[in-house]
């Protein structure tokens, strides 16, 4: 037994002299033919279910080596360590952002990218692309009531991106302020058409509507108009000569005309404004002004034009009773539409529609623009989403009241600009504004998607 015993004992030992050596022999050969294999990074992402503008990037690096890793999320920030779990980004402006994965173990670095587009009115395209919600232009959305716009001759023969636009979603043109008096009679006796017949040859060429705008108006009455040096009545000759000969010019080609644009003052009450118009001819100066037009042009749609007509209700009586009291020589109403993202109330706009229905008038929602800043913040540099979606709200309540207009009151709906940059509100306002359906770029926004589910 006990020899038994040694025999085994010096078996064992034997045995675990073999092990070990053959241990030293297997830790040989790892050192020196297994080197680390320098890791591939790679990533995925989905786009969020609940927000379209946000992302979720995973990475889906497969190493049996240790690794870091870092994002780069193309959007000029710092670089961010990957962590445990989902990465979610937002991106809210328009563009392309190129993402950025490193993963870095002890062979190296590896770097995998992906492009994404992101449109302001979508979020994040999918891979097939940013889905058009319609490939037709607002104005083949309906056919009860033109859709407009205002241009400049300078811009409408360009041939670029702005003519496009016009001719595909629009048809109806107002001249920004071509046709105003200033432009079209800058001195006595010498009219001068050149741009107001430019803007009207390329909307009747292109099968689009003219409105005229605005023979009347106190803002644009030119220097020698505001001083002038005849008598009363020659004033009021003079004016009945500007209307006829403006009116026979583009008779046939123009369909409607404002023949007096903001003749109400602001103030308490109300009262006529105290134009030059007013000084001259009388308090019936704008009755006077609505005759020469019907005379000139009985075919032309004669409109009477003014602003915050839904957000003052005083202001908007004292607007039906001059139009009350142009009885037959009116045949619609323009209500300027520079309105912003929650006023006025949808209230306010519907009384509009139903004092000018219930008095058998044609409506135009004229000058149709947004404000979205309205804490007239200087320093704004983009539309954020929130505010983009609030404006998109409004168009698509404008549009949707307007939609609901009897026909036999529809006229038209005029967008005052086609993009955010040439919108008369940036000077206006001396502050960074976005009022319009298109973005600087040409670029439709969630505001033009608002229009056109309003439609
Ligand atoms: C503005 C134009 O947009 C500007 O380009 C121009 O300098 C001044 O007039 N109400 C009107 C429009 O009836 O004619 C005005 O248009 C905007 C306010």
């Amino acid at each position: 037994m006990e020899k038994i015993t040694k025999y085994l004992i010096v078996s064992l030992g034997l045995f675990w002299l073999s092990c070990s050596s053959d241990n030293e022999e297997i830790k040989t050969i790892v050192d020196d033919d297994i080197s680390v294999v320098e890791v591939q990074a790679s990533f995925e992402y989905t786009i969020s279910q609940e927000d379209p503008y946000a992302i979720l990037l995973e990475n889906t690096t497969e190493s049996d080596s240790d690794f870091s890793a870092v994002w780069d999320f193309g959007k000029g920030g710092e670089k961010v360590a990957d962590k445990a779990g989902l990465e979610e980004v937002r991106y809210t402006e328009t563009g392309e952002y190129t993402i950025t994965f490193e993963a870095t173990n002890a062979a190296g670095t590896s770097t995998a990218t992906k492009t994404i587009k992101v449109e302001q009115r979508y979020g994040v395209c999918s891979t097939d692309g940013c889905e058009e919600l319609s490939q037709n232009g607002l104005k083949e959305e309906t056919d009860t009531f033109a859709v407009g716009v205002i241009t400049q001759s300078y811009r409408i023969n360009e041939g670029g991106n702005h003519t496009q636009v016009l001719k595909k979603e629009f048809n109806s043109l107002t001249a920004e302020y071509e046709m105003k008096m200033n432009i079209m009679y800058p001195s006595p006796n010498t009219y001068d058409f050149s741009a107001g017949d430019a803007i009207v040859d390329f909307a009747v060429a292109n099968d689009m509507y003219v409105h005229g705008h605005a023979l009347i108006w106190h803002e644009a009455s030119p220097d020698w108009v505001e001083n002038f040096t005849g008598s009363d009545a020659e004033f009021e000759k003079m004016v009945e000569d500007y209307i006829t000969t403006t009116m026979t010019r583009y008779k046939g080609k123009v369909r409607s005309w404002d023949v007096v644009n903001e003749a109400v003052d602001e103030s308490a009450g109300n009262p006529l404004r105290n134009s030059v118009f007013k000084q001259r001819m009388g308090d019936d100066y704008v009755k006077k002004c609505f005759q020469f037009a019907r005379n000139a042009d009985p075919d032309a749609i004669l409109f009477y034009n003014d602003f915050n007509i839904a957000a003052s209700s005083g202001k908007r009586t004292a607007i039906f009773d001059l139009v009350d009291d142009l009885g037959d020589l009116v045949d619609g109403l323009g209500a300027q539409m520079h309105i912003s993202i929650d006023y006025p109330s949808t209230e306010d706009i519907q009384a509009v529609v139903d004092a000018t229905v219930s008095r058998g008038l044609k409506l135009h929602f004229s000058e149709l623009d947004i404000r979205t800043n309205l804490e007239n913040d200087k320093n704004l540099s983009s539309l954020s989403t929130e505010k983009a979606a609030r404006q998109k709200a409004k168009f698509k309540e404008v549009v949707n009241i307007y939609n609901a207009v009897p026909s036999e009151n529809k006229f038209g709906v005029t967008v005052w600009g086609l993009r955010d940059n040439e919108s008369w509100l940036v000077d206006f306002f001396g502050v960074p504004e976005w009022p319009l359906l298109f973005d600087e770029n040409y670029n439709k926004k969630q505001a033009y998607d608002g229009f056109l589910e309003g439609l």
